[in-house]
């Protein structure tokens, strides 16, 4: 069987989160700037970076080392589209599982937008994402992390609701895992034709404290939350839960004694 992460992330996934654009990217990316200032000349990862919006508006604003990785051929037409349109020149564009990263001490900075980790099914394939980030960031490099609260998320769950998207109407159904590890979204479309399109997404729900371990096991020394991009502080009520973990020196040969 596909995994839902290669099946959900289409055109469809545009319409669907047409919400989430340019703007929204644009507030977020001087957001981070400010958070945790990323070279602007240095290598930048948007790791997930799906139709490139956040991409564009790094170009926008000055960054000129810049790679989006993405498993979604289709998105990935569309934020080359987009960065052409900006005039956004020499931005790699990649399209590789987020597991498999293919970089060593490569970036100064990785972004992981809009909860675009916990997809796998096992936590082993969730940590392998965070020691290939480990693998390709330089010394000293950032990687942060833009994901669900999950305490907030069990607080304020809406199981069911309908909205007119795009035009068309879509039934969203959201229900916890038994064991409340996971969040499971399915969206029901129903197409101006009347065509019935059904769309899941899986997402595990780490609390802060896991996250914060994984990266330590990852090799991360330095790991700070926040509740949001604007860096205001994490309590159990915040919608969203910011990650910042920092490589340290890596121990050279014959030091460490
Ligand atoms: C929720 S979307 C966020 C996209 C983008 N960061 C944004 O804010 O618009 C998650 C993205 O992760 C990508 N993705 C899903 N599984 C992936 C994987 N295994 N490796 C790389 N990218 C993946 C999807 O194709 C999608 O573009």
């Amino acid at each position: 069987m596909i995994p839902w992460y290669k099946s959900s992330f289409g055109h469809e996934y545009l319409k669907l989160y047409a919400h989430r654009d340019e703007n929204e990217a644009q507030a977020d990316i001087e957001a981070i700037i400010e958070l945790i200032a990323p070279p602007r000349d240095k290598p930048l990862l948007d790791l997930g970076c799906g139709a490139g919006r956040h991409l564009t508006a790094l170009y926008r604003l000055g960054f000129r080392s810049l790679t989006g990785l993405d498993l979604s051929e289709e998105l990935l037409q569309v934020a080359q589209e987009r960065l052409t349109a900006a005039g956004a020149k020499n931005v790699k564009l990649l399209c590789c599982d987020m597991r498999f990263l293919p970089y060593k001490e490569h970036f100064a900075s990785v972004l992981s937008l809009f909860t675009s980790f916990g997809y796998f099914a096992r936590d082993a394939e969730n940590a392998a994402v965070l020691h290939a980030v480990y693998r390709a960031l330089q010394l000293r490099g950032k990687f942060l992390i833009d994901y669900i609260n999950r305490e907030y998320l069990l607080a304020n769950l809406v199981q069911e609701e309908e909205k007119i998207l795009a035009g068309e109407q879509v039934k969203i159904a959201r229900q916890l895992t038994a064991d409340h590890r996971r969040i499971e979204k399915t969206m029901f479309i129903t197409t101006a034709a009347g065509i019935e399109k059904k769309f899941h997404e899986s997402v595990r729900l780490y609390t802060p404290a896991e996250i914060e371990a994984m990266l330590k096991s990852a090799g991360f020394t330095s790991v700070c939350r926040y509740g949001s991009l604007r860096g205001e502080r994490f309590t159990s009520q915040s919608a969203r839960l910011i990650v910042v973990a920092e490589t340290c020196p890596r121990p050279g040969p014959g030091k460490g004694k």
